[in-house]
């Protein structure tokens, strides 16, 4: 199958240039100012941008949380992602405490089996060293493609693990070389914050985040980055919402020491007051970290401006507000954490971004695609345009208007966190590895096209598959 897209603007981390891309058996195999091919498939570009598929290196699909499951699996979840230009994507293997690292692996991998529209990886959220998972087992991980570990210092009970077992990962990351992701929150204070704040009654959701404020984040990414250069680990702090956590990673960075930051769409478009909204309408927003106070936002967009924050992600993490949310009416400390993001992430991040005039189109492609794929061992087989990588296009169209709505989204959510947006600009065709995966508002690929990628390990490149 050959696939010849004509006179698009391709636009990388680096490039911006109008020209003809070439695709053959899944990989671009030409680029070329005019190129006279005959191809199975050619498709006028002209006036379109051609962007690298995104990668969202933050997900959870089909994930036991909060006395409930995400209401998206592998298929739903995927297909979201498609129809937003994301074709690649990392998601959390949970280790349940007392099991080891293969068995839980060999679970997430079921859970993608016969339903995967997109590529996607796995990184391994360890839970428990003592009694499931060896610091031997956790070393291996990496063998089977799996070059991230992740550690929750949040949601006592549930997923946190203790400074310990933090910093024992930490030291078997830095043998192996794979990437240390951690949840920065003081998961101990807040557990104090949430026990007192129901005592006197206060159960409404905005309680949730005055429960967890900005300096336990602040704290525990500081500690999160000290206790990696000891261990000689390279870190990445997830969903970075506040400036008490941009600080120390800027610091970190300035310094040169090995640490990066991600933030999410939402922490630019949603603030605190969303989790006012009457008739229980606020849990919707419920996630966590929370949403922040509004002047958090332009300093989040001076850090991924000036490359302080690397990523934008979505931590897609979609539940019901009907039926999943409504479980913490009495009580916001039992509404399951999470929204859907997965859908949105580009439209929003050209909108506010890109059209905002805060970031360039290059900047865009590197925070939504290529640094992504650079830490998360899949460069440059993903993440750019280029001759050798995979064929994962998103044709965008710049000028079409689309509004964002749970009554055309994908997700299974009920709603939307940025229902009744309306933005310029929309992924018009999206291609996996050369397949046409979206079309017309169609999803054209069947679920099962999807593969699991096998990462390589931090700060080592991913070279163009051979074949499937
Ligand atoms: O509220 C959130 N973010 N839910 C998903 C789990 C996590 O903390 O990333
Ligand atoms: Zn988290
Ligand atoms: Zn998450």
């Amino acid at each position: 199958m050959s696939v010849l897209l004509k006179g698009g603007r391709v636009i990388t981390a680096a490039d911006d240039y109008v020209g003809d891309v070439f695709v053959e058996d899944e990989r671009i195999t030409l680029i070329g100012e005019s190129l006279e091919l005959t191809a199975d498939r050619t498709i006028d570009a002209r006036g379109k941008y051609l962007l690298p598929g995104c990668i969202d290196p933050h997900t959870h699909l089909d994930m036991p949380f909060g006395g409930t499951v995400t209401v998206d699996d592998f298929e739903s979840g995927q297909t979201s992602a498609a129809f937003g230009g994301t074709t690649c994507h990392v998601d959390f293997v949970i280790q349940t405490p007392g099991e080891s690292f293969g068995a839980a692996l060999e679970t997430w991998h079921g859970k993608r089996e016969g339903k995967a529209v997109i590529d996607n990886g796995f990184h391994m959220a360890v839970t428990d060293l003592a009694e499931g998972g060896s610091l031997a087992e956790l070393a291996r991980l990496p063998e089977q493609g799996v070059t991230s570990y992740k550690l929750f210092m949040a949601y006592k009970g549930a997923l946190m693990v203790d400074d310990e077992t933090l910093f024992r990962t930490m030291e078997v990351a830095a043998e192996t070389q794979a990437l240390v992701m951690v949840h920065a929150e003081n998961g101990d204070a807040i557990d104090v914050l949430v026990r007192r704040a129901l005592a006197e009654g206060k159960t409404a959701p905005r309680y949730h985040a005055l429960t967890r404020p900005p300096e336990l984040e602040g704290e525990a990414t500081n500690r999160a980055i000290q206790l990696a250069r000891i261990a000689g680990a390279s870190l990445y702090v997830v969903h970075v919402s506040c400036r008490e956590s941009v600080d120390p990673i800027a610091k970190a960075r300035e310094a040169g020491w090995n640490a990066w930051g991600e933030t999410c769409t939402q922490y630019f478009v949603i603030d605190e007051t969303y989790l006012e909204r009457p008739d229980f309408e606020g849990a919707k927003y419920v996630y966590t970290p929370p949403p922040r106070a509004q002047a958090n936002q332009e300093h989040l967009w001076n850090a991924v401006r000036t490359d302080t924050l690397s990523v934008i992600a979505t931590d897609h993490c979609a539940f019901l507000w009907d039926g999943q949310k409504t479980l913490g009416r009495d009580d916001f400390s039992k509404i399951p954490n999470g929204g859907p993001g997965l859908e949105n992430r580009l439209h929003l991040v050209h909108e506010l971004g890109v059209r905002g005039g805060r970031i360039t189109l290059n900047r865009m492609v590197e925070l939504l695609a290529t640094n992504p794929a650079k830490l998360f061992g899949l460069y440059p087989r993903k993440g750019t345009i280029t001759v050798g990588s995979d064929a994962d296009i998103v044709v965008f169209d710049p000028e079409r208007r689309h509004l964002i709505t749970a009554a055309t989204h994908h997700s299974r959510s009920d709603y939307n966190l940025y229902e009744g947006m309306e933005v310029t600009g929309t992924p018009e065709l999206v291609l996996l590895r050369g397949q046409v995966l979206v079309e017309d508002g169609r999803l054209v690929a069947r679920p099962g096209v999807g593969r699991y990628v096998e990462r390589a390990r931090f700060g080592e490149t991913l070279t163009p598959a051979s074949g499937p």
